[in-house]
């Protein structure tokens, strides 16, 4: 059993002169102090050298402005910091989020997607829990329809995107003279991870156009053409021409670029079951079909569970930390729909991604890894026959897919093992990427200490890492994930909790 270095004093005080046996409680609630001090120490850093710009980089206190500029780790850390009651932080963020000009970038171009998913969902969420289930935290309270407000800024300076021939939007955007880069096609994901947070705003403003453009745009990924775009129900290409709406390749996964699309599916669903069940049959369809087709089970250890490219009728075995959220996403799916086999193949991918992270000399999961047994390299022999698969970019960028399936596994199941396994994960990203001012992104998750850092604090650190790593130790609360599937709020693909609309 590990103590954090807070729960010493506690027991000093009590004076017990046989510490007598730490309750499960007392362990997780712990831990979940443990995760708030990083969410500080990550917070304080960032706050001291790079607030109000995007991004902090520990290791030299300087900082970027890669999303937009508009300060996306502070607009991504106020979810977080509202579930654990860090009460200054939130009025830090509250007090700041009326200053914002969302109609101006400095950035030559900026991501409808990525603007999206981090601050249309952080500003959404910061007002759901703000003047929901956290609105005690709030000093000056009319400053909380203040971010409603700007969330409405912000889409209107956003959606000319939408405003193409087939009403497919472009991603890239230069919103100073409302123009764009010139793609003429977007990317699965990046189309298909809008719908929740624009019908959102939508719903809570009562301005329909913003749910409009953004399910209009959606259409054509779950009414995809031309017919070979869906090579098995559900499960459809990656890229789309903008002037059609038409895809314009077959090549399918659940990996980066890909990804959310297939999230939202059911996270649309838990939203508003009513008014978007079409949704959950497209997903049920995606489900069915990657079950059937897409499953792939390393030689060296056929028990792991990993899920193949399909490109063409050629199958790739080489998958992602970013496809790690797979776990989570059929466990939501399995306990909002009763489905105790979409639970169980979630649990086989929850403990397929855990062997990515304790295989490892950090104890942490490679940014891409592969394992086909024709692949591997001569110098990963051993390592491939004990770990089931072998790694072909050894980074980590601070991302929480794995320690997010842990959440649902928890949260869906009750069994323990997945706090500790958040917990083993919490403490080897806490000391392996702390440098500096903060915490960075490592070079080489297979080396002890991580062979050296990227000097990059990632803005959802603050909104996924350390959110999900507190929650699944935290006491129920509206926001938690519920066993039975009546939950009160789904997350975004940003882990950014909206009230559903239940
Ligand atoms: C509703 O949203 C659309 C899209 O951003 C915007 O053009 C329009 O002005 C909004 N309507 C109102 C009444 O705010
Ligand atoms: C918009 O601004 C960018 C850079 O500021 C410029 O390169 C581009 O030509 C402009 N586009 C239009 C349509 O004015
Ligand atoms: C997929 O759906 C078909 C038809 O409903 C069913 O027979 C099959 O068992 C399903 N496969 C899996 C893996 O759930
Ligand atoms: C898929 O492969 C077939 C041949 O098997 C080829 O004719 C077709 O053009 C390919 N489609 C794509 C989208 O690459
Ligand atoms: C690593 O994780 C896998 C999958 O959860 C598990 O089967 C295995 O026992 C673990 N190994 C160790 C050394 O903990
Ligand atoms: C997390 O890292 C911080 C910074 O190094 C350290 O102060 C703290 O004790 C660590 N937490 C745990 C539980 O190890």
């Amino acid at each position: 059993m590990r103590f954090s270095p807070m729960s010493l004093p506690a027991l000093a005080v009590v004076g017990q002169a046989v510490a007598s046996p730490i309750s499960k409680r007392d362990t997780a609630s712990d831990r979940a102090n443990a995760v708030k001090q990083a969410f500080q120490i990550a917070w304080d850093g960032y706050y001291a050298h790079a607030f109000p710009h995007d991004q902090l980089h520990p290791m030299d206190n300087t900082y970027d402005d890669y999303y937009d500029g508009w300060g996306a780790s502070a607009i991504d850390a106020i979810s977080t910091a509202a579930v654990m009651g860090h009460r200054e932080i939130v009025n830090q963020i509250v007090d700041y989020i009326p200053t914002i000009d969302f109609t101006y970038s400095n950035e030559t171009t900026i991501s409808l997607f990525e603007t999206t998913i981090r601050y249309l969902g952080g500003l959404l969420a910061g007002y759901d829990l703000l003047s929901g289930p956290a609105a005690d935290l709030v000093s000056d309270k009319s400053k909380v329809d203040t971010i409603l407000k700007q969330a409405q800024v912000l889409a209107n300076t956003l959606s000319y995107a939408f405003e193409t021939p087939s009403g497919v939007p472009y991603n890239n955007l230069l919103i100073n003279n409302r123009s764009n880069d010139g793609s003429t096609t977007n990317g699965l994901a990046t189309t298909g991870s809008l719908v929740i947070e624009w019908t959102h705003l939508a719903d809570l403003t009562g301005n329909h156009t913003y749910a409009q453009i953004a399910q209009k745009a959606e259409s054509y990924l779950i009414h995809p053409q031309p017919s070979w775009a869906e090579p098995f129900p559900g499960l459809v290409g990656s890229t789309i021409d903008i002037a059609t709406g038409k895809f314009t390749d077959n090549y399918v996964t659940w990996n980066g670029g890909d990804d959310s699309f297939y999230e939202y599916l059911i996270k649309f669903f838990v939203y508003d079951p009513i008014r978007f069940s079409e949704y959950r049959d497209r997903w049920l369809a995606a489900a069915n079909s990657t079950l059937e087709h897409l499953l792939s089970h390393p030689a060296s250890q056929p028990d792991l569970t990993f899920v193949n490219i399909w490109n063409n009728g050629t199958t790739i075995s080489t998958s992602e930390h970013l496809t790690g959220f797979i776990g989570g996403n059929f466990l939501l799916a399995g306990s909002v729909l009763g489905r105790q086999d979409l639970i169980d193949a979630g649990l086989a991918f929850t403990d397929s991604w855990h062997a990515t992270y304790n295989s490892t000399a950090t104890k942490i999961g490679p940014e891409v890894f592969a394992w086909d047994k024709a692949g591997v390299p001569a110098d990963q022999e051993a390592f491939y026959e004990k770990a089931g698969f072998y790694i072909t970019s050894a980074d980590y960028v601070l991302r929480p897919e794995v320690i997010e399936s842990y959440y649902y596994a928890y949260r869906v199941t009750g069994d323990t093992k997945y706090q500790d396994w958040a917990w083993d994960a919490f403490l080897a990203i806490n000391s392996t990427c702390h440098v500096g001012s903060g915490y960075s992104g490592i070079e080489n998750v297979n080396v002890v200490g991580g062979a050296g850092f990227d000097n990059e604090q990632e803005s959802f650190l603050f909104a996924e890492v350390l959110k999900y790593s507190y929650l699944i130790h935290a006491e129920d609360a509206d926001w938690q994930v519920k066993a039975d599937g009546k939950n009160k709020f789904v997350f975004n693909t940003e882990a950014h909790p909206f009230t559903v609309v239940g």
